[in-house]
C-alpha cells in the first residue's frame, strides 16, 4: 500500500478499478495459475487473485459490468488488467458477452498436449472428490466407450481437449491477432520465453528476468523469488501433482483419437504444436 502512496504523490494519479484489458480463458489444467501468478511479477500487470467467473456464470453476469470492475484491483493508466477464469474456453456464452465488453479484448489462451491434459483434468477431478479409486480402470471407465472400446468424445475431460471446438468460438468473433496462445508443456520447462512473448503480445517492456523465477528442485518447477507483496513463492502443492498411473495402450489411444482434432486447431490458430 505504502508504494501505491508513493506513487500518488509523484505523479498525482488514483488508482482506480479497471476493466480486464486481457483475458486468460483457459483451458483448464494447461497451467493457467502458473501464467497468471509470473505475469503478475510484471509492475504494469494487474490480476484479482480468484478466478472470476463472471462471463460463464448467469448469477454473476446479471450483477453487471460496473459489479465486475469493482471486483477488479485497483490500477494506475500504465497498467494492464488481467483476469483468469480457465471455465470461459469451453463455455459457450462467453465469447459473445467478452465481445461486447470489449471487442478488442487481448485473449490469452493456453494449451498443453490434450492427452496430459485430460489426465492432469482426471487427477484432479480424483483429488477434489478424494476419490480412493483413481486407478486405470476407473479412468478407462470413463474415457472409453463400452461397447465399442473407442475413445468417448462425450467425457468431459476429453471433450476439453478437443481444442478447436472451442478456440472455433472464439474466432467467430475475435481475428486470430487478437488471440495468444501460450504453450503450456513449454510454460513448465522455459517459463521465460512464453512469459516474454506474452509481455510483447501486450505491448508491454520486458520485465520478467530469469532473476524473477528460479527452478525448484523439490518441486520439480519453476518458482518466483519474490511477489510484489511477498518473499519466494511456489504454485500450491494441488499444482504440478503426481498423475493417474494410465496404462501405455491408453495413453496411444487417446494420443491417436487427438491427431486429427489437433490438426483442425493448427489450422484455426495456423500454428502447429509439436505434440506426440
Ligand atoms: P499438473 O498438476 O497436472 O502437473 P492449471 O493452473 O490451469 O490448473 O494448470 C495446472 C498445471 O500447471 C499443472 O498440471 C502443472 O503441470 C502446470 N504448471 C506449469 N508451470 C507450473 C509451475 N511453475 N508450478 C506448478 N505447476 C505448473
Amino acid at each position: 500500500e505504502e508504494g501505491l502512496l508513493e506513487r500518488d504523490r509523484y505523479n498525482g494519479t488514483v488508482p482506480v478499478h479497471r476493466l480486464p484489458q486481457s483475458i486468460i480463458i483457459g483451458a483448464r489444467k494447461c497451467g493457467t495459475r502458473a501464467l497468471i501468478e509470473f505475469l503478475e511479477l510484471h509492475p504494469q500487470i494487474n490480476s484479482p487473485t480468484d478466478e472470476m467467473h463472471f462471463f460463464s456464470n448467469d448469477t454473476n453476469y446479471k450483477m453487471g459490468l460496473d459489479w465486475y470492475r469493482k471486483k477488479m484491483p485497483l490500477s494506475y493508466p500504465d497498467q494492464i488488467t488481467i483476469e483468469k477464469t480457465p471455465r470461459y474456453f469451453i463455455s459457450k456464452i462467453s465469447p459473445s458477452r467478452v465481445h461486447r465488453m470489449n471487442s478488442s479484448v487481448k485473449l490469452i489462451a493456453i494449451l498443453r498436449h490434450p492427452t496430459t491434459r485430460v489426465i492432469s483434468d482426471y487427477t484432479q477431478i480424483c483429488a477434489n472428490k478424494m476419490a480412493k479409486n483413481e486407478t486405470a480402470e476407473a479412468f478407462e471407465y470413463l474415457a472409453l466407450n463400452r461397447q465399442t472400446g473407442h475413445i468417448n468424445p462425450e467425457y468431459r475431460a476429453i471433450k476439453i481437449s478437443m481444442y478447436h471446438l472451442h478456440i472455433a468460438r472464439w474466432l467467430e468473433l475475435f481475428p486470430l491477432k487478437q488471440l495468444h496462445i501460450v504453450d503450456g508443456d513449454n510454460l513448465i520447462v522455459n517459463p521465460l520465453e512464453e512469459i516474454r512473448k506474452v509481455e510483447t503480445f501486450l505491448n508491454l517492456p520486458h520485465r520478467i528476468s530469469k532473476d524473477s523465477l528460479y527452478f525448484n528442485n523439490t518441486r520439480g518447477f519453476y518458482c518466483m523469488r519474490k511477489t510484489k507483496n511477498g518473499p519466494e513463492k511456489c504454485l500450491g502443492a494441488n499444482k504440478g501433482r503426481k498423475h493417474a498411473n494410465i496404462s501405455e495402450k491408453i495413453i496411444h489411444k487417446l494420443d491417436k483419437f487427438f491427431k486429427p482434432h489437433n490438426e483442425r486447431l493448427f489450422k484455426l490458430i495456423k500454428r502447429r504444436f509439436r505434440w506426440r
